[in-house]
């Protein structure tokens, strides 16, 4: 029998991905959350990557709410998340799902069903970030783009040990990192995005779904 290590354990020390509450997400989540987790410079400087990646046809948007943060909104928009009444009143979804990526990281689509996926300061909250990494991969249309994009400040008892205990250009090594551990993936790009000096930072990586191409 050919015995397969867990690559998170492989790949991240010990308690990299443990959290200060263990419990069930479905608890931390069940109370509706209608406000937003960046403020206005952050969120047009999604809209304006989400707008100079070129992402609409069919768009997948992880972790999502209320409100998915799109300058323009996208052919098709299917969003999964934590809380009911808040993925049901998010006004761009044109279906939505109800899905813990911890409980159960594999997506309930089809393979190659999106042009495109985004994460908007979520990641941090993933325990099994390269399971659903892979799924990504998976569902994302070859050339298809998967972004994250992420602040500084975040839901400290869900987030992750490894997140909590680096800076923002650790944070994005380690989203880089989930990226180049996960098959099926171009190189990850890192990027800051240009928000006001006295607000809420903007960091984003992306990477494309390979062509297998060359
Ligand atoms: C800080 S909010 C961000 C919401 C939204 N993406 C935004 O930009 O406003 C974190 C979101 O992650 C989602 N989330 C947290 N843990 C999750 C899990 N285990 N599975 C799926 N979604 C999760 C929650 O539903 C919550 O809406």
């Amino acid at each position: 029998m050919v015995e397969r290590r867990d690559p998170h354990l492989e790949h991240f020390p010990a308690g990299f991905f443990d959290r200060a509450d263990e419990a069930d997400d479905a608890v931390f989540y069940a109370p509706e959350r209608f406000v937003t987790h960046l403020d206005a410079g952050a969120i047009r400087a999604v809209g304006e990557l989400y707008a100079e990646l070129g992402l609409d046809g069919a768009v997948l948007d992880l972790c999502s709410s209320w409100v998915s943060h799109f300058a323009q909104r996208p052919q098709r928009l299917v969003i999964v998340g934590m809380n009911e009444a808040e993925l049901a009143a998010n006004p761009m979804a044109d279906e939505w799902r109800l899905h813990d990526l911890n409980a159960d990281p594999a997506l309930p689509f089809g393979d190659s069903m999106f042009d495109a996926a985004t994460c908007c300061v979520s990641v941090d909250y993933l325990t099994r970030p390269l399971a659903v990494f892979a799924e990504v991969a998976r569902v994302l249309r070859p050339g298809g783009v998967f972004v994250c994009t992420f602040s500084n400040r975040c839901f400290p008892t869900k987030a992750i040990r490894g997140w909590l205990s680096t800076d923002d250009g650790g944070r994005a090594a380690i989203v880089r990192r989930y990226f180049e551990l996960t098959d099926g993936f171009d190189a990850p790009v890192a990027q800051q995005r240009e928000t006001s000096w006295f607000g809420d930072p903007l960091f984003a990586v992306s990477a494309r779904r390979t062509t297998g191409v060359g």
